[in-house]
């Protein structure tokens, strides 16, 4: 359809000025939920009004009208599960642990290689079914699980696969350095790094590199080096870093120009003030906290200082098997003290600021690409509801990619035709 009105929403989440490419502290708190109606033509927001011409009118009222959700760190595509090891993370089994006697990141380095190309991309595209009924619009998926040169290789085009499978706009991050493999030293492996960016390059799919930083992956100086490969091959860098043991690896992903820096529950207070003048997101995976008993993020002082904070799921098969960005608001709400409007900004913009689409979307005004969402209440609902499905439509540019069942009747076709 070209062209379509929501009318009567109880709520319209806005930015606090048009133009911002991320929203940082007081620009966070300064969004604002207002009344009012909006149409959407040709794929793109037209107008903060209703157009009686519409094709298409959509019943909005009680809703909120929010931008999708844009889910900045995701580990999809990947095979199978690993809910044994929570089990044994709940009886006190630290992750480190679990990874040294071969689970973790290795258990699915191997269930990715056992498993054909169907059944790894079928059970991402149910995955990606759910994460669109939670309202997740875009979303970044990682290799990581290859663990060799050719399994990295066929975890990158798995991605670009999934990406041309599902409604959602995907970015694809090369997660090459994420569990040393086996017959490598760390340097060593760097060198194979090094050694495959030619190929990497070669699919044109690829917008990032990434690299987890603790005592069972890579080193600083290995940080350092990915952030070379970076540079030299245009790509952004993102990072694993200050998760579970304090490495001080803030500043050596600054210094490599990192666009992001994720994870940070070992963050220390002097690097909040440097990250937070940066032009480097800090990404905050509160489920990955919750689940594994990690310590928290200091995302209040990293909002207060100024810094660019963003919200994902992190949704992989160890840390955080957890894809619905409405249960990652419910937590981050609780477990960091926000406020609504901060943790959707979060998730919106600055998930996009991220991903360098923030040009295109993450917040509603017009002229940007209308990735939308009508939730089923107000704004304040979805972490005080904790863990409750909130999204009656997903639009995707401007399509309606997901009606829930009980939303169907609030398209109402055009009104007074
Ligand atoms: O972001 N920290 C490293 N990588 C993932 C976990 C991957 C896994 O356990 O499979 C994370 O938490
Ligand atoms: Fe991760």
């Amino acid at each position: 359809m070209s062209s379509l009105t929501l009318a009567g929403a109880a709520q319209i989440l806005r930015p606090p000025r048009d133009g911002l490419s991320c929203l940082r502290g007081e620009d966070l708190r300064g969004q604002t939920t207002a009344a009012g109606d909006l149409t959407i033509a040709e794929g793109r927001i037209a107008a903060l009004a209703c157009d009686p011409r519409a094709e298409v009118t959509v019943d909005a009222r009680g809703c909120a009208v929010v931008p999708g959700f844009v889910d900045c760190h995701t580990h999809l595509p990947f095979a199978g599960w690993r809910a044994d090891e929570y089990e044994q993370k709940l009886t006190g089994v630290p992750y480190e642990e679990i990874a040294r006697g071969g689970g973790g990141i290795r258990a699915s380095a191997r269930a990715l290689a056992q498993s054909g190309d169907e059944e790894i991309l079928g059970q991402s595209q149910a995955v990606a079914a759910e994460m669109l009924a939670a309202g997740t619009t875009t979303f970044e998926c990682k290799s990581g699980y290859g663990l060799s040169r050719d399994g990295e290789l066929r975890a990158l085009r798995l991605a670009a696969e999934l990406d041309a499978r599902v409604p959602q706009t995907t970015l694809c991050t090369a997660l090459l350095a994420h569990a040393v493999p086996d017959g490598f030293t760390a340097d060593e492996w760097m060198g194979e790094v090094e050694a495959m960016m030619p190929e990497v390059l070669e699919l044109g799919t690829v917008s990032a590199l990434d690299i987890f930083v603790e005592s069972i992956a890579f080193a600083n100086a290995h940080l350092e080096l990915m952030g070379e490969l970076a540079t030299a091959a245009g790509l952004a860098l993102r990072c694993h870093v200050e998760q579970f043991g304090g490495h001080r690896s803030v500043p050596v992903a600054l210094r490599a120009g990192a666009r992001s820096a994720d994870h940070l529950c070992t963050l220390r207070n002097e690097d909040i003030a440097p990250l937070a003048a940066a032009p480097c997101a800090a990404v905050l995976l509160p489920a990955a906290e919750f689940l594994g008993a990690e310590h928290r993020a200091p995302a209040r002082a990293l909002i207060d200082a100024g810094a660019i904070v963003a919200l994902a799921t992190d949704g992989n098969p160890g840390t955080a098997p957890v894809f619905a960005m409405p249960t990652v608001l419910g937590l981050a709400a609780r477990l960091y003290g926000l406020s609504a409007a901060e943790a959707f900004g979060m998730a919106t913009l600055n998930g996009a600021w991220t991903l360098h689409l923030a040009h295109d979307r993450g917040s509603i005004e017009v002229g940007k690409r209308a990735d939308l969402l009508l939730l089923d209440g107000p704004i304040e609902h979805v972490a005080y509801r904790f863990a409750r499905d909130p999204v009656a439509i997903a639009l995707i540019g401007g399509e309606p990619a997901y009606v829930r069942d009980d939303a169907a009747a609030r398209r109402l076709g055009r009104v007074g035709a």
